[in-house]
């Protein structure tokens, strides 16, 4: 496989984290300012969200290890590295999130929990992007 082919994958993937990203982070702001039921939309969203973060999760960590063991220098390390760094927290903090959401005792709770987790991920994920190539 051609790392050409990784790179573009791996940065086409980014607009699917952002589409399912987007539909999760609507159907919980609504679920919570309207006080609905907690339903199979926001489970779903919650869960495609996870799956297609954690594809994206080991096209970056192929892509991480492969273009790093060819470039090599200290300078690329950094400047991937600190992206693959802020994008695990962001990962870690949407595994996170989907837990509390699952163990919450009522609806309002999980559309709460759900909404302060995706708006915080969006934030990592928007700042991890723009520490490599930007938007
Ligand atoms: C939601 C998670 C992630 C998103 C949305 C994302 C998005 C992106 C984007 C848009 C780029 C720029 C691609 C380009 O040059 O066109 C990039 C580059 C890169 N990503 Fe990620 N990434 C994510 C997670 C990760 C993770 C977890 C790792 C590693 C463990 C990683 C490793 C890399 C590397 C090494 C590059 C640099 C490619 C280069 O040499 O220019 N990414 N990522």
């Amino acid at each position: 496989m051609d790392i050409g082919f990784l790179i573009n994958l791996h940065s086409g993937v980014r607009w699917i984290v952002v589409l399912v990203g987007l539909i999760a982070l609507v159907r919980f702001v609504v679920g919570m300012f309207a006080k609905q039921s907690y339903d199979a939309i926001g489970r779903i969203s919650l869960s495609v969200l996870n799956a297609v973060v954690g594809i994206q999760f080991l096209l970056g960590l192929i892509l991480l290890l492969w273009k790093g063991m060819n470039v090599g220098s200290a300078q690329y390390w950094g400047y991937a590295a600190g992206h693959a760094l802020v994008m695990i927290i962001a990962i870690g903090a949407l595994g996170a999130t989907s837990g509390r959401v699952k163990r919450a005792a009522t609806d309002d709770q999980k559309w709460r929990i759900g909404t302060i987790g995706l708006v915080v991920v969006s934030i990592l994920v928007f700042v991890g992007v723009m520490s490599v190539n930007g938007w």
